[in-house]
């Protein structure tokens, strides 16, 4: 059986396992470590306006989203900061389904608008673009490396 639960204090250390396995994984190939994942979780979950589901199946945690609902002109917008389904479960559903439950509820509190970023071009992106999401294309992301 598969159902989604709100993230809590709880939750952060299976959550952070997953997020390491996940995001060491292509098409990311970073360096997290437990501690780190841990830490960029928590760090989410204590902001503001944070909202964020857990996907179970057989009450054993798959996936999770972690995110925030910021006050916007109009209403509220939530960013998505982080959305990760088990490398072993991937590709079944799982991520669909959390997208969906995450999306009735944040409705429900009135957000209108769901922003993210992810990279471009894989996957990933048509992974949201499945579920209903558009590229903007008049919009980048800019970095700057402070040495
Ligand atoms: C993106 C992600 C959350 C999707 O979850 P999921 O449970 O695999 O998604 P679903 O089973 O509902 O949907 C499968 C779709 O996702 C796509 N997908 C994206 N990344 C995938 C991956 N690494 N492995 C398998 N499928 C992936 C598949 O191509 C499939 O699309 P298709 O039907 O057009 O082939 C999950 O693959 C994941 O955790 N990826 C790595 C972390 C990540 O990129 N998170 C988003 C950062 S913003």
């Amino acid at each position: 059986m598969i159902h989604c639960i709100p993230i809590t204090e709880d939750l952060l250390d299976a959550c952070a396992a997953i997020y390491v396995d996940t995001f060491n994984a292509e098409p990311w190939n970073d360096a997290w470590d437990v501690p780190s994942a841990r830490r960029r979780l928590a760090n989410i979950l204590h902001a503001p306006g944070f909202f964020g589901l857990a996907i179970l199946r057989d009450q054993h945690l798959c996936g999770a989203a972690f995110g925030e609902i910021e006050p916007w002109f109009q209403g509220s917008m939530f960013n998505l900061r982080e959305m990760f389904v088990a490398n072993d479960q991937r590709g079944t559903g799982l991520g669909s389904e959390l997208l969906f439950h995450l999306e009735v509820e944040l409705r429900a509190l009135g957000v209108h608008t769901v922003h993210l970023f992810t990279s471009t071009g894989d996957l990933t992106e048509r992974f949201y673009q499945r579920n209903g999401y558009r590229t903007e294309t008049d919009m980048r992301m800019l970095i700057k490396t402070l040495s």
